[in-house]
Order: structure tokens, then sequence, then C-alpha cells
């Protein structure tokens, strides 16, 4: 594990080396441009790097992430990148990708007040909210804050299909899929929790807006 910030500088130059060794024309190549296919909305913790964890290359997948995956529509840095992502990019395929022990979770499901982040943790409590009966009905600490964050992931995927210019890309054809992924600290695996969302249909009523 890099300790120090020399460690990061010295990883870059290795990486770099190891990268040439086996891909000559690696930085040629991706430096004219990038076509990724997936563009990733996951938590900022160090432990679930979007590409490392996938065995994903630079250039394959667009990536947005912050505590506890949360997609908020007042959220202008997101936006922006899920508006690139589908306009520009034209990503097929968005994933929410949460992880169980997910400590912005775990804060929102304590009562301890976490200062100014408390204004983001709201956003997770109010998934807890939407899901109280399910999750006051789980005994077991552990198991009702592994569903607590499986619930925010298919919330964040509904939140997700309510933006409006992703409906209008349905209206243009069939991209794109939104997906939902909890990944495991524990063995390090992803499970998709098929709970995709792929056209207006598939939305709450109120969401829908009218196909142009
Ligand atoms: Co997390």
């Amino acid at each position: 594990m890099s300790e120090s910030i020399k460690d990061l500088l010295n990883g870059n130059v290795s990486w770099v080396n190891n990268t040439l060794r086996h891909t000559p024309d690696f930085f040629n190549k991706l430096a004219t441009g990038q076509s990724p296919k997936f563009l990733w909305i996951g938590c900022a913790d160090s432990r679930v790097p979007a590409t490392e964890i996938t065995n994903a290359l630079p250039g394959s997948i667009f990536v947005q992430r912050n505590i506890a995956n949360i997609v908020v529509h007042t959220d202008s840095n997101l936006l922006s990148v899920v508006n690139y992502a589908v306009k520009v990019l034209k990503v097929k395929h968005i994933i929410v990708c949460g992880h169980y022990g997910c400590g912005g979770v775990q804060a929102a499901m304590s009562n301890d007040n976490f200062g100014f982040l408390d204004n983001w943790l709201m956003h997770i409590k109010d998934v807890y909210r939407m899901h109280k009966s399910e999750l006051d009905s789980i005994d077991d600490e552990g198991k009702r804050m592994d569903r607590y964050v499986e619930l925010n992931i298919i919330e964040q995927v509904n939140n997700l299909a309510a933006v409006s210019f992703i409906q209008e890309e349905w209206d243009d054809g069939e991209f794109p899929h939104i997906h939902g992924w909890v990944y495991s600290l524990k063995d390090g695996l992803l499970r998709d929790l098929d709970v995709s969302i792929n056209s207006h249909d598939e939305l709450d009523q109120v969401y829908q807006y009218k196909k142009k």
C-alpha cells in the first residue's frame, strides 16, 4: 500500500514502464480520445475502484463517485457527468455500484451527528424512510445494513431513470440501460441486483416524461 506522496509518483512511473512493456502503443492510442461504453456511479470508498475490480483498462469506464453512490437531481457535478456520458459519449450502460459495509449508509442508519456531512447523509436517510417497514422488520443489524445498502442502490437507479435527458435517450433508441450492482469488500465479488431499468414504462408513472 502506498503510504507517502512520493510512493504515488514512483508508482506512476512503474505503471507507465510496465504498461509500455506489454503494450508499446498504449498511450498513443488513448491520447487520440475516449469512447467508453459504460458510466459507473460508485462510492468514493478507496476500496471500490471501478476499473481495478472489473479488470477493465483505462478508457473503458467513465466514472463518477461520491459518498454512498447517491444520485441527487440538484447535483450539477453528477448531472454533468451523466449528461456528457449519455449525450456525447453515448454510453450503453450506466452502473450504480454500491457496496456492503458502506460507511455512508452506516452513518445514515445511526442517529449520530456528522456535522456538515449530515446534509449529504439526509439523501440516504430518505431511502430508509421509504423502506422503513421492510428495514425495521430485519432484527439482525448486519443483515438490515446489507439490505439498506441494496435498497439505496435500487433507489439511485430509480433516481437516474427519472432524469429527463435519460428518458430523451430512450425516445431515440434502447440505450442507456441502468443497472444496480453491489460489491462485497469481503470477497471482492460484484453482484447484479437485477433491477435494471431500460425504458419509461418501468418507472413510476409520476416520473415519466411525455415522449417527444
Ligand atoms: Co461506501
